[in-house]
C-alpha cells in the first residue's frame, strides 16, 4: 500500500538548490502556450484583480499583464526567490503556503493555478478555498498533468515514469489521477459554467517537455531507484534517450485544464 508523508514540495524533493529553476522553466515552456490558448476561450475581464498560485518562475505573468491589464496581479508561492524581480506597482509578490487556511488576500476575478494542486494532498480543500476567494462572476482555472504512459509499450521510459509517480506519491502525496477527475473538483467547489480541455505532451527531440522529463528523472534518481520499479541501467538509458536526438516519442503526459465560475 502506498503511504504519504507530511513532506513538502521543495523540501523532500524538488529543492531549489538542485536543477529546479531549469526544470520549472522547461515545464513552463511545455505548458504555458496551451494554458494561454485555454484562457483565451474564457471571457476573463480585462482590468480585474488576478491571483496566480505557485507561479514558479512567473513565466505566465508578462502574458497576463499584456493580455488583460489586471488592476492587480498577486503571485503567491511558498518560495518567491525567483519571483521578486517581477514585483511592480500592480504585481504583488506574496510568500505563503496555500495550505494555510488563515490566508486573507481578498477576492479575485481570476485565480490561476498550474502544475501545483496535483502535488498537494489537501487539493480538494484548497480548491474550495480558492473558489471562496472569487468575486461573483470570477473564474478559477486549474491545470495539472495525468500519466498516459501506462498505456504505452514496455520500455525503460515507461518504467521510469512508474518509478517517478511512486516517488511523488510516497514523498509528498502527489497524484497523476486528480487531473483525470476534472471538472468535478470545481463542481464540488460550487462553481458553474464548467469547462475542460486536454492536450498530450509528447517526448519529442528538442521539446521542452522532453527536457523537463530528463531533469525530473535526474533530480529524483536516487529515490526512483529505491522504488525498484526501474533499474539503474534502465533509468540511465531513459535519461540518455531523452537527451539524445531520437527520444522515444512516447506520449507520456496529459495536460488537463479545467475552469469554472462563481455565480453572479
Ligand atoms: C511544478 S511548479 C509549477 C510552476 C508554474 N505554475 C508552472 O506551471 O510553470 C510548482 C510551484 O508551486 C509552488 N508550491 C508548491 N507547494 C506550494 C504551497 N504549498 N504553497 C504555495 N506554493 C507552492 C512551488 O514553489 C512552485 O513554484
Amino acid at each position: 500500500m502506498e503511504s504519504t508523508t507530511a513532506a513538502h514540495y521543495g523540501e523532500a524533493i524538488f529543492a531549489p538548490r538542485n536543477n529546479e529553476a531549469e526544470r520549472i522553466r522547461a515545464l513552463a515552456a511545455a505548458t504555458d502556450p496551451g494554458a494561454q490558448a485555454c484562457l483565451s476561450r474564457i471571457p476573463v475581464p480585462r482590468g480585474g484583480r488576478f491571483l496566480e498560485v505557485g507561479p514558479g518562475l512567473g513565466t505566465m505573468v508578462p502574458w497576463f499583464l499584456t493580455t488583460y491589464h489586471p488592476s492587480e496581479m498577486v503571485l503567491l508561492d511558498r518560495d518567491v526567490t525567483l519571483l521578486e524581480p517581477l514585483a511592480s506597482p500592480n504585481v504583488t509578490v506574496l510568500t505563503a503556503d496555500i495550505n494555510d487556511p488563515d490566508i486573507t488576500i481578498g477576492e479575485f476575478d481570476l485565480i490561476f493555478v498550474k502544475s501545483v494542486l496535483m502535488h498537494l494532498p489537501d487539493r480538494e480543500a484548497i480548491t474550495a478555498r480558492l473558489a471562496s476567494w472569487l468575486r461573483p462572476g470570477g473564474w478559477l482555472v486549474v491545470i495539472d498533468g495525468c500519466d498516459l504512459s501506462a498505456a504505452g509499450p514496455e520500455s525503460p521510459l515507461r518504467s521510469a515514469m512508474t518509478a517517478q509517480w511512486l516517488v511523488l506519491g510516497r514523498t509528498i502525496g502527489a497524484t497523476s489521477e486528480w487531473a483525470m477527475s476534472f471538472p468535478e473538483p470545481l463542481r464540488r467547489a460550487g462553481l458553474t459554467d464548467l469547462g475542460v480541455a486536454a492536450e498530450m505532451a509528447v517526448a519529442e527531440a528538442g521539446a521542452p517537455y522532453t527536457r523537463f522529463l530528463q531533469l525530473t528523472f535526474e533530480s529524483l534518481r536516487p529515490k526512483m531507484l529505491e522504488t525498484r520499479a526501474v533499474t539503474a541501467d534502465e533509468l540511465d538509458f531513459a535519461i540518455e534517450q531523452l537527451a539524445g536526438p531520437r527520444p522515444p516519442a512516447l506520449g507520456t503526459l496529459g495536460v488537463v485544464t479545467t475552469w469554472g465560475r462563481k455565480a453572479l
